[in-house]
């Protein structure tokens, strides 16, 4: 890979602005300065360093965003602001897209990767990646109405039969719901199927991933533990359905 790209890619960019640091002299390759952008390194062997700081090359990104309400999970749109508009003060040079869907009225936890291999574990629906979210009720529901949904019981509108959910009451008008299944609307045709609106929806885990301490707006980088965690969750639960 060419240096400048390399240097791009890993937090120095955009090109023009890796390429002054290599004419400028503060790019080091194995301890020597290389002051050519378009020498080619090896990115798995070579030490790179910017003033002395090695650099960390990582092939592609995932992040945790905490989305607020009323913007949409998706790349473009010509009425909304998207996902990708919270995460564009990025210093790193990847192009990034939203792993699943989370409603434009809805908020917390949503996945941005480059990875599209990752993006598909995470989203298709043999993989069964448990999501968690926080409801808001328009009426209680008692428990026989709520062990529908436990039981995967509920019949939605158009005929459909959502899998076993975990619900926990939280207090009468709050619930914590998991559910194993990416659906459009899953969460609100669900309780609408049980009698209650959806007036507030908020997703706090995918997976392990908890939204932890990210506030609205706010977005981190994973751990490289944390993607792997994610995926091995994929491996898990695509072998036992
Ligand atoms: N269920 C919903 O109804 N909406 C979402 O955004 C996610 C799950």
């Amino acid at each position: 890979m060419r240096l400048d790209k390399f240097l791009a890619k890993s937090g120095y960019g955009p090109r023009k602005f890796a390429r002054k640091l290599i004419l400028g002299g503060e790019v080091q390759v194995n301890g020597s300065i290389v002051k050519i952008p378009s020498y080619h390194i090896n990115p798995e062997e070579d030490r790179v360093t910017v003033d002395g700081r090695p650099v960390v090359y990582f092939e592609h990104l995932y992040i945790a965003l905490y989305k607020p309400a009323g913007y949409v999970t998706s790349t473009k749109d010509s009425d909304n602001p998207t996902v990708l508009d919270l995460v564009s003060d990025m210093p790193f040079n990847r192009k990034v897209f939203p792993a699943g869907r989370l409603d434009k009225d809805a908020e917390g936890l949503v996945i941005l990767t480059s990875d599209g291999e990752f993006a598909h574990r995470l989203t298709h629906p043999k993989y069964h990646i448990p999501k968690t979210y926080l409801v808001t009720l328009s009426v209680p529901l008692g428990d026989e109405k709520l062990d529908l949904i436990r039981r995967g019981k509920v019949t939605l509108a158009d005929g459909y039969n959502p899998l076993p959910a975990l619900v926990e009451v939280v207090d009468a008008l709050k619930v914590r719901i998991v559910v194993f299944e990416g659906k459009y609307h899953l969460v609100k045709r669900i309780f609408a199927a049980v009698g209650s609106k959806v007036l507030h929806l908020k997703r706090i885990a995918i997976g392990n991933l908890e939204l932890g301490d990210l506030q609205p707006g706010e977005y981190r980088l994973l751990t490289p533990q944390e993607v792997d965690l994610l995926r091995k969750h994929g491996d898990v639960s695509a072998t036992t359905n």
